[in-house]
């Protein structure tokens, strides 16, 4: 994609399905129960069962491990422990260009590195079979002192290595001097907490090994980076792996790695010649999965009377695994979004003795704006205007730290459209002016954006005599709506009805896509699919005998020059086909690229018991054109949601003495239930980026989040007065809050945060 892209066949939209809010294609199927996931295949012959053991210490070596009990146990085909377990690649390399891709030994050696680390692995006949005699094996740990809070271990931070145009930190102007010297100031001190993924589907994997080949059937969203993974880590030839991931029940990133469940099932199947399936349990989700680093955060705004900002600083900390690299990039986008001549961002990494951190739905963003937008909403009061108003004041002509322009930019559109619905005007500016009975109100918005990508990509198409357009790329749906969006863009582009496209995708025998993750999935491996069609519509023409440019596709046929036949007939029996592919360019260089949004939120406040109930929310974005109305607002709504949690729910609960995630089940991890959601609308502006993809869209699968718990957070400010800058918003935050009242926001900022 070097240049902008020019009118295409969705432009003209011809069976008006861009756009459109259809049914989900694979709807039927999972509703019938139809739809397979990774552990309801059965494949490969009779399976054995796998149950992982994981270490109870966070940090030490496992001394002596007995499994003598475990193996005379009725059923049980295998104990494999550190003793027993096949040479495997070393871990890493640390800073692999495919972080997913590296390899992921498992009982490699007798080193535990983290609570809930697998320490053996049972396979036997059953399931409750494996998991009662894992609960014989007997194991003596010689246990070190480990590092398991953020707080207290800010003096070992390091710079974490960033990448090209991520780098760890940004600086322009001279930030210190402006701030000093600006005649507003907002210097908060925020703290976001460890959230997981809480997928519906835990992982789990099927493999079996037929021909010298490992055929995995597991929950991945990246499926070449898991191919990857697990040649590495096994040390055998890609070619030698495939990897099979049709039906996924939610990713949020915590599908972005492979696991253990993946390497074991391998390792095992290989030793036992027999398919052996793996499930991880709830609890087991907690450890054994990645979680979202929580952060310590400081933003500074320095700002003119009337609020137009001369200096912005975010700061973030996060935590690594002891052998990992990983930052939560919360800064990022302030890089971006607001004007200011003096910036600085930074990031740093603590590493502790706890489970692997990585990718989290909308990783940085989503707790970054968390802080910032708590920060702007403080400064407009300070200035005594409107939110929305200093925002526009704000507004950067150009991305503010690269110097180029926006692709596109709404984020005043969608303020002002938002603020229209929701009834902002209605809003009292004064916090603690509203009271019904014993609940305070308060309205709060928030800006939403988050950085759009594109990857390579590869797409295979097939024509054939029958009228039926074959797809096939690896590429996953992860719930979010895939199968659905590129159903459409084929039909539309081939001018056939949508049942005469038959999708093939979860496959990595299917051309290499980079999968699902980064919002980047319909965008990179739609974009694929578009050059794949435009590459068959040219072969049809040639067949046709009239120029590509002057035929339509319509009807399943082919017409132009004054002729017209149908596309299965022009196919022939040999079927016509073509491999398209994108390749992203110079416009990710030439052109600045994100989606916008903006949040609107109306809760309550209990006088008394502090309790926050959210009583509406709106969302207007910006995110390029929208394939599907239906699935894109499901995207969007249920993100919000995921804000609701980040605000008010969300906190895997580390025990600083032991390591581990006190509240590991979904009993107690809280996350928002029905009866914590009231209607959420979505909207989205109409918008045609021609400079991001073939296919002028955004990602919109991570846009939602984004700033969707501060707009909450600034509501419940509104309403009574209190700031709670550390999340989530409990009621003994905000009980203390209210006794307090409006103390709060002075307090002091520790002293680590002194410059
Ligand atoms: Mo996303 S956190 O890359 O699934």
């Amino acid at each position: 994609m070097n240049d902008a892209a020019p009118h295409d066949a969705l432009d003209d939209n011809r069976q008006g399905l861009i756009g459109t809010p259809v049914d989900r294609v694979d709807g039927r199927l999972k509703v019938m129960g139809q739809a397979t996931y990774a552990h309801e295949v059965q494949e490969g012959g009779p399976t054995a069962y796998g149950f992982i053991v994981e270490a109870t210490i966070a940090k030490g070596t496992v001394s002596q491990i007995d499994v003598t009990d475990a193996e005379r146990c009725e059923g049980v085909y295998l104990v494999m422990t550190h003793h027993n377990a096949p040479k495997q690649a070393p871990w890493g390399p640390l800073l692999a260009k495919d972080r997913f891709a590296r390899s992921a030994p498992q009982l490699a050696n007798n080193r535990v590195d983290h609570y809930g680390q697998a320490v053996a692995f049972v396979v036997a006949g059953s399931f409750e079979q494996a998991r009662s005699a894992a609960r014989l094996i007997k194991i003596r740990y010689a246990e070190s002192a480990g590092r398991f809070e953020l707080a207290p271990n800010l003096d070992r931070a390091v710079i974490p290595a960033g990448r090209p145009g991520r780098e760890a930190d940004s600086r322009v102007g001279n930030f210190e001097p402006a701030f000093a010297s600006s005649t507003l100031q907002i210097d908060a001190r925020f703290t976001t907490p460890v959230q997981m993924h809480a997928q519906m589907e835990p992982h789990a994997t099927l493999a079996y090994w037929k021909d010298g080949q490992v055929i995995v059937h597991c929950s991945s969203q990246l499926l070449m980076s898991a191919k990857n993974a697990v040649a590495n880590t096994l040390r055998i030839a890609p070619e030698r792996v495939r990897v099979v991931s049709r039906f996924i029940g939610g990713g949020f990133g915590g599908k972005l790695p492979i696991y253990g469940d993946v390497i074991l099932s391998a390792m095992a199947a290989r030793i036992l010649k027999c398919p052996v399936k793996t499930a991880l349990t709830r609890q087991q989700m907690f450890h054994f999965t990645t979680h979202r680093s929580d952060t310590i955060q400081r933003v500074r705004l320095g700002a003119n009377a009337d609020g137009r900002l001369n200096a912005i600083a975010h700061e973030t900390w996060s935590h690594s695994a002891s052998f990992d690299n990983f930052y939560e990039s919360a800064g990022m986008q302030t890089r971006t979004l607001y004007a200011a001549a003096h910036r600085l961002t930074t990031h740093r990494s603590v590493s502790l003795d706890l489970p692997v951190s990585d990718s989290t739905r909308a990783p940085g963003e989503a707790v970054g704006m968390l802080a910032l937008e708590q920060a702007m909403d403080e400064l407009a009061e300070q200035v005594g205007i409107d939110p929305i108003e200093l925002r526009v004041r704000n507004e950067p002509l150009q991305d503010p730290e690269r110097n180029i322009p926006f692709s596109s930019r709404q984020l005043i559109a969608c303020m002002q459209d938002g603020a229209t619905r929701f009834g902002w005007s209605r809003r009292n500016a004064k916090h603690s002016a509203v009271k019904e009975g014993n609940l305070w109100v308060g309205m709060g918005m928030a800006a939403a954006t988050r950085g759009n990508l594109l990857q390579p990509s590869k797409c295979a198409v097939q024509f054939d005599d029958q009228g039926v357009l074959t797809v096939r790329m690896a590429m996953t749906d992860i719930g979010t709506g895939s199968y659905t969006i590129f159903t459409q863009v084929a039909a539309e582009m081939m001018g056939v009805p949508m049942a005469q496209v038959r999708m093939e995708m979860g496959d990595t025998d299917f051309p290499p896509t980079p999968g699902s993750g980064g919002s980047f999935g319909a965008a990179s491996a739609g974009s694929g699919l578009f050059d794949a069609c435009t590459q068959l519509r040219t072969k049809f023409a040639r067949k046709f005998g009239v120029n590509a440019k002057d035929v339509t596709f319509a009807g399943g046929r082919i017409s132009g020059a004054g002729r017209s036949e149908t596309l299965a007939s022009l196919a022939g029996s040999r079927g016509l086909d073509a491999v398209g592919e994108i390749k992203p360019g110079a416009m990710v260089k030439k052109f600045s690229q994100q989606s916008y949004g903006a949040h609107f939120a109306e809760v309550t406040v209990d006088g008394d018991t502090g309790e926050i109930r959210l009583r509406r929310m709106i969302g207007v974005f910006a995110a390029g054109r929208i394939l599907n109305l239906k699935t894109a607002t499901s995207q969007a709504v249920g993100a919000m949601i995921w804000g609701v949690g980040a605000a008010l729910h969300e906190h895997a609960v580390i025990d600083p003495r032991y390591g581990y995630f006190v509240n590991h089940d979904l009993a107690e991890y809280h996350v928002p239930t029905h009866a914590d959601i009231p209607a959420i609308e979505a909207y989205f502006l109409p918008e045609f980026d021609d400079k991001t993809n073939p296919l002028k869209i955004k990602g919109v699968g991570e846009l939602g989040i984004c700033g969707a718990g501060a707009a909450i957070a600034n509501a419940v400010y509104n309403a009574c007065g209190v700031r709670t800058r550390d999340f989530p918003l409990t009621l003994d935050k905000v009980i203390a809050g209210l006794k307090l009242q409006n103390t709060l926001s002075t307090a002091g900022v520790p002293p680590h945060f002194k410059s």
